[in-house]
């Protein structure tokens, strides 16, 4: 297919690629823009590796064009927060260890930021509901709820210690 420009603004930063204009959201981020947050699992939309928020919600990279998405906000896991100051949720993630090969956990947080903008305090079946579909081969499960449950109380905490 014949190249077309996109224009994507992704964690902050507007960008102007020339790429197919049938290329997957994934391949931009990870091939062109070198954000390897996303991660490239089953590529059919199913396992949800490879999540990034378009507009503060959960959207599969692999299963979308990155045409779609212009004028949309695009923030990936490195848009989240650095190692010297990470976001909540990933701050919470680290705390509780919620990882073995740790190839799920870009998705992980990705729905739990996803899931805390439109619920700030959601409750168990919420949590459940919203990382269903993310899929977790090393079975740490159990860590991942964990985590989200702290990431409830450091999210809470962060926004009271934030003037309005
Ligand atoms: S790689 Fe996108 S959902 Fe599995
Ligand atoms: S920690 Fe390995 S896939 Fe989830």
């Amino acid at each position: 297919m014949k190249d077309s420009l996109l224009s994507l603004d992704v964690n902050g930063q507007s960008h102007r690629l020339d790429v197919p204009a049938d290329t997957r959201l994934i391949y931009v981020l990870r091939n062109d823009l070198c954000l390897n947050g996303p991660k490239y699992g089953c590529g059919l939309g199913e396992c949800g590796a490879c999540a990034v928020l378009v507009d503060g919600r959960a959207v599969r990279s692999c299963a979308i064009g990155a045409k779609t998405v212009q004028r949309h906000r695009i923030v990936t896991l490195e848009g989240l927060g650095s190692a010297e100051n990470p976001h909540p949720v990933q701050r919470a993630f680290i705390e509780m260890q919620a990882a073995q090969c740790g190839y799920c956990l870009n998705g992980m947080i990705i729905a739990t930021v996803a899931l805390l903008n439109s619920t700030p305090q959601p409750d168990e079946s919420q949590i459940r509901q919203a990382l269903k579909y993310h899929l977790c081969r090393c079975g740490t499960h159990m860590e991942i709820l964990a985590a989200v449950r702290r990431a409830i109380v450091l999210t809470a905490e962060l926004q009271a210690e934030t003037p309005s």
